[in-house]
């Protein structure tokens, strides 16, 4: 799979990708990421990128022109599958939407800024919108990080064990079950007995139990999904 960003602070996205199992996963060639400064297609030699919305109010608003203008140079090179806009009011982001993204091919996210970007590329351009919760961050960039991080570790091969997506939380509508490791004692705390008695089919029936028994008492919205 191949990501491209668009963003005005590329440096915010250095790190995110450098480590751990984004890191793997572009060693194996099973994910590209490519951060594009927006100010490459400025307006003007100042870099500008952003304008005095229309009606007046404070607050920028990133142009039509060097958006519309990356969108279709980053297009010559590959189709994207979806241009998806990070934003406070697109579709929240949840395990369904990050499995649905793993099988693309190419994913183009345009990171926000601002007062956010001119609607007529919204209108126009963009293909998805999405929004990693109810909250207002000052840019794009961390909720593409985040959503470059739930759609690469699902990704077939980029996790050791290829199974353990599979039994993440969410994965249906049911949260994960308590985990532990070794000291089976520590300080007197003891590890769930069944998990030390050696009998997978008991511990799957536990984990099952565990799981079902969390999702009811802190996510009960969950069951109702189903
Ligand atoms: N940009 C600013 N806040 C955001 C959010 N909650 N989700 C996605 N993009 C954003």
């Amino acid at each position: 799979m191949k990501i491209d960003i668009l963003t005005v602070l590329p440096e915010l996205l250095e790190s995110p990708f450098a480590h751990s199992i984004l890191k793997r996963a572009k060693e194996k060639n099973l994910l590209e990421v490519n951060v594009h400064n927006l100010r490459q297609w400025a307006v003007n030699e100042y870099g500008q990128v952003d304008d005095y919305q229309y009606g007046g109010g404070a607050g920028m608003v990133m142009m039509c022109e060097p958006l519309a203008n990356a969108i279709e140079a980053l297009s010559k090179e590959k189709k994207f599958d979806e241009i998806i806009y990070m934003t406070p009011d697109g579709e929240k982001l949840d395990q369904k939407m990050a499995n649905q993204l793993s099988m693309k091919e190419n994913l183009l996210i345009i990171c926000g800024h601002y007062k956010g970007i001119d609607d007529r590329i919204r209108e126009n351009f963009i293909t998805k919108e999405i929004s990693i919760g109810d909250y207002v961050l000052s840019g794009g960039e961390l909720p593409a990080a985040i959503v470059v991080d739930a759609i690469g570790r699902l990704i077939p091969g980029v996790l050791n064990n290829e199974t353990s997506a599979l039994f993440d939380s969410f994965q249906d509508n049911l949260l994960a079950p308590p985990v532990y490791t070794r000291p089976a004692d520590f300080r007197n705390l003891k590890v769930p007995e069944i998990l030390l008695s050696g009998d997978p089919k008991k511990v799957d029936e536990w984990r099952n139990e565990q799981s079902l028994q969390r999702t009811k008492e802190r996510r009960p919205d969950l069951l109702d999904e189903q």
